[in-house]
């Protein structure tokens, strides 16, 4: 071999290593890359990452580093070659403050159809929240439109939420829908006490979702359930203020799927209008069941109804209530559950005249208002008691 063609074969490999360290940089995707800068719009930018970070063959990242910027809707999906995808979100990012300008998107940040996804960083996405609660006219207008809600998780399976907030959502801070495996850790969601339906984190027709050690406090429901749940584990959250953690409401509508196997735990419950809440319409056609709900180890801080079973959930008496609701509510435990209520009826339990509740336990219920045990009203239901619990009265 001559010294020039060893050479050249020497200088080949070289470049043959230096091009494999670039491919694997490639892995990751700034922003900045694709025109995204401080104070300016990413829509652009985000849209494009996504495109390439999902068409990777190797696991990929997107990176939005510290700064703000401006975004309008974006609709990632897959399906990704990617074998994983992170987002990571380390800056502020604005949603338009006029919900005009989003042009009826339900979702502001919609991500679907993929699997082994990450959120994850520092950052905050703001909703922008106040035009939309101002102008939101829903309690009382059942044809509102419903402005958009922060974020939607759709059909994604074995992936993480982590870290990031979610600020000022006009409507829900986050919609899961036909998820599997989906984990919600270190999570923050914040909006003011009178933000209407800013409900935390909704999920529905999902398997195996796990909300852990998550800060939520909001103006509607911190973390609601709707038909179609198993295997929801929501655990050291901290909510309020807000509505509570609620199952349901359920029973509105025909076509819905049972719910089963909810564990709540080891929350503490602060300055809300519900604590732990199953609710369902009477008088429509729903008729599913609803079975194996835990809520266990809760601390109630000024809690309106700490513990409630409301089987005549009917908000602006948008119903029939002669009729009763045709959910069957069974395998419910309440377990050491301690603290102040804010009323004196501090449980309660409204099951369905039609199909009254089978097995409902209640296990150490400490709670006080003014300094007294809370009393406890129940109705089509015959709990059975361990350790101290108020008694029931019809
Ligand atoms: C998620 O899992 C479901 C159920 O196993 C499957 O049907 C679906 O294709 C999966 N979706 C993705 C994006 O991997
Ligand atoms: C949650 O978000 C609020 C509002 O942005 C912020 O004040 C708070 O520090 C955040 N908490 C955590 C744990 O990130
Ligand atoms: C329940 O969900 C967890 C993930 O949260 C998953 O590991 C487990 O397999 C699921 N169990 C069933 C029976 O689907
Ligand atoms: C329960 O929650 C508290 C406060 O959030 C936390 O410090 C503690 O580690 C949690 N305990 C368990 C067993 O998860
Ligand atoms: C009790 O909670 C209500 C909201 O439900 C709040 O307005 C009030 O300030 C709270 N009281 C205390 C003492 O924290
Ligand atoms: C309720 O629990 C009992 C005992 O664990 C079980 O046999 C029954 O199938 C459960 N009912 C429902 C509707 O899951
Ligand atoms: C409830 O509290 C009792 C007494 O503090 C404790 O022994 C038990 O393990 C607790 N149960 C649950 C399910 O946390
Ligand atoms: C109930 O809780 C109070 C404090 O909130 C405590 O002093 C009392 O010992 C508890 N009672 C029982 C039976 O655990």
């Amino acid at each position: 071999m001559t010294m020039l063609r060893k050479m050249s074969i020497t200088i080949c490999a070289l470049f043959l290593f230096l091009g494999s360290f670039i491919i694997s940089q490639a892995a990751d995707f700034n922003i900045a890359s694709y025109g995204g800068k401080p104070d300016g719009d990413i829509t652009d930018a985000l849209t494009k990452a996504w495109t390439d970070a999902c068409a990777a063959t190797d696991a990929s990242k997107i990176l939005v580093g510290a700064g703000t910027y401006m975004m309008n809707a974006v609709d990632l999906r897959g399906p990704c070659k990617a074998p994983s995808i992170e987002l990571q979100v380390d800056g502020l990012i604005q949603a338009p403050a006029d919900p005009a300008e989003l042009k009826g998107a339900d979702q502001w940040v919609k991500i679907g159809y993929v699997n082994a996804f990450t959120l994850s960083g520092t950052g905050t996405f703001d909703g922008q929240g106040p035009a939309a609660w101002k102008a939101n006219d829903c309690i009382h207008n059942p044809k509102c439109d419903w402005p958009t809600m922060n974020f939607g998780f759709n059909f994604i399976n074995n992936s993480f939420v982590k870290g990031v907030t979610s600020k000022d959502s006009k409507n829900f801070h986050v919609n899961v829908l036909s998820c599997n495996n989906f984990n919600f850790d270190g999570f923050n969601i914040s909006a003011p006490e009178d933000s209407p339906n800013t409900d935390g984190i909704h999920i529905g027709r999902s398997n195996g979702v796990v909300v852990a050690n998550t800060h939520i406090g909001t103006g509607d429901d911190c973390v609601s359930l709707g038909d179609g749940n198993t295997n929801i584990t929501v655990v050291n959250v901290y909510c309020g203020p807000g509505h509570g953690i609620s199952v349901g409401s359920l029973g509105r509508y025909d076509n819905e799927a049972p719910v089963s196997d909810v564990k709540v735990r080891n929350c503490t419950i602060s300055n809300t209008m519900n604590g732990v809440r199953i609710k369902t319409w009477p008088g429509t056609p729903g008729a599913i069941t609803v079975s194996d709900m835990h809520f266990e180890d809760i601390i109630m801080n000024n809690v309106s109804n700490p513990v409630i079973i409301d089987q005549e959930y009917c908000p602006s008496n948008q119903c029939d209530k002669s009729t009763p609701s045709k959910i069957k509510i069974s395998n419910v435990t309440f377990t050491n559950i301690s603290g102040t209520s804010q009323t004196q009826e501090g449980v309660l339990l409204i099951c369905s005249s039609g199909v009254p509740c089978d097995n409902v336990q209640l296990n150490n219920i400490n709670l006080t208002f003014n300094g007294a045990e809370v009393t406890a009203k129940c109705a089509n239901v015959k709990p059975t008691v361990t350790g101290t619990v108020p008694a029931c009265a019809a």
